[in-house]
């Protein structure tokens, strides 16, 4: 029995809310893509955790794993875990042996990327994290990378680091021509120091009986009667195949990179629930296209700002505010279509309240023709007019009345509103987000009690 949680969008759709709320149904949650680039605020007992990499479902008691579509940079997952202890908290976290190892050097490379890109002025900086995701999903591919399973066998992460720190440095010195050596990069290229910092990592990691065979250890808790909720990280723009590509992270945000990034079959993935979570405008923290940003001019900016202050929309992870922008359809129809979601979640409806306008890319036109979904390239989708839709507003109401009271209670406009992206998507709501805490929720169908 397994719900997978997927971003509609471009992530930060308010995922954590319904992990935290449904994943008290689940008694494993499991990421299955990206690192510590994901953020999430979880609020449990009046105390309030930040996470990015940990999955919140560890707070709440239950067993967190970071499957092997993971990046793991252990450095992270510790200082997570020890936080979580000094409050209190024993979060019971297992790592897949096969997740590969965000290493120092990863860090190095995602920096250097980016400023060799913002330079030439090419406009294909991504605006990372930082957090050296794609470098570590490059070794990965390239099959010099370092894995989970590595860290407690000290002779092999020896002969790892020996064969990938070299030419790690060549191409920090001779490609980019930097320096490493007298600077604060050297101990990210530094083998020794490396295999002292990453072996006691693995002790801990064996130590804590962390580590696990993802697959296997899945299909027994499965075969136990557990339930699996798979949280997505990121968002469906975002996903390395079927995003906004080369503006994306390096992983599969989308439901299929559930079954791979954790080891159960397709047909265990889709024989569950999979909700899209989208929010009820659009946010974007990197850079890429976006048809309906909302900055083309002094008015455009300033609702830009509203919708900004009143959502938080500042990266959890880098603080960096967010750009804004009006729903987009093409962008949910091809994110329903990649994951077959089953429901979905809209989130944000709040945010929306007040406003004189309110609109929603129906479709596009691109050269000339109409169209309803995403074109596959970075270069046609930034050419892309979007075509409106105008809906009526809706005004400020006491939202916590209305998450206690359901779904009728909302009003008229918001649920008008709400219907037509079910249409669209062709999936039923399943929660509509109303405000900030666990609790503003409007809760339409648990997807544990669908099954
Ligand atoms: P990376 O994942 O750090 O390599 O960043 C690649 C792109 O994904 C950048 O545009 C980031 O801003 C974006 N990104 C990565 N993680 C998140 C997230 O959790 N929410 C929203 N955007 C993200």
């Amino acid at each position: 029995m397994t719900v997978t949680i997927v971003g509609s969008q471009l992530g930060d759709e308010g995922k954590g809310a319904l992990v935290d709320r449904w994943g008290g149904d689940a008694d494993v949650v499991v990421r299955y893509q990206g690192g510590d680039n994901a953020g999430h605020t979880v609020v449990e007992g009046g105390e309030e955790y930040k996470l990015s990499l940990v999955p919140s479902g560890a707070v709440r008691g239950k067993v967190g794993v970071l499957g092997n579509g993971c990046v793991v940079n252990p450095r992270t997952l510790f200082d997570e875990i020890d936080g979580l202890r000094e409050k209190g908290l024993d979060p019971d976290v297992r790592v897949a042996r096969r997740a590969h190892v965000i290493m120092p050097y990863h860090r190095v490379l995602d920096g250097i990327e980016e400023e060799v890109k913002a330079e030439d002025e090419s406009g294909t900086e991504v605006g990372t994290t930082g957090r050296g995701i794609g470098p570590t999903y490059e070794d990965k591919v390239g099959r010099r990378g370092v894995r989970i399973g590595d860290l407690t066998d000290r002779e092999t992460l020896r002969e790892r680091l020996e064969y990938v720190v070299p030419q790690k440095r060549a191409l920090v010195e001779d490609v980019h021509g930097l320096e490493i050596d007298g600077t604060d990069r050297e101990d990210a290229f530094d083998v020794d120091a490396l295999l002292e910092e990453f072996a006691e990592f693995g002790e801990r990691l064996a130590d804590g009986g962390m580590t696990v065979n993802c697959s296997d250890f899945l299909h027994h808790r499965m075969q136990a009667g557990d339930r699996i909720m798979f949280e997505g990280a990121q968002g469906t723009s975002i996903d390395i195949d079927h995003g906004n590509y080369p503006f994306v992270t390096s992983s599969n945000p989308t439901a299929g990179g559930a079954a791979v990034g954790s080891g159960v079959g397709p047909t265990v993935v889709g024989q569950g629930e999979v909700v899209g979570i989208v929010k009820a405008y659009l946010s974007r923290v990197g850079s890429g296209p976006m048809p309906t940003e909302l900055d083309g001019d002094e008015q455009e900016e300033a609702l830009a700002d509203f919708i900004r202050e009143k959502g938080g929309e500042f990266g959890t992870v880098t603080g960096r505010p967010r750009r804004i922008g009006w729903l987009d359809l093409p962008m949910l129809r091809h994110a329903s279509r990649v994951s077959g979601f089953t429901g979905v979640a809209v989130n944000h409806v709040d945010v929306l309240a007040g406003l004189d306008e309110l609109k929603v890319a129906h479709a596009y036109e691109l050269d000339g023709e109409v169209i309803e979904t995403v074109p596959a390239t970075a270069e046609e989708w930034a050419r892309c007019e979007p075509i409106y839709r105008e809906f009526d507003t809706w005004d400020e109401v006491d939202w916590t009345a209305v998450a206690e009271a359901g779904y009728d209670a909302l009003p008229e406009a918001t649920q008008t509103y709400l219907a037509y992206i079910a249409e669209e998507v062709d999936a039923d709501v399943y929660a509509v987000g109303v405000g900030p805490d666990r609790e503003d929720t409007v809760e339409v169908v648990n997807p544990y009690e669908k099954q």
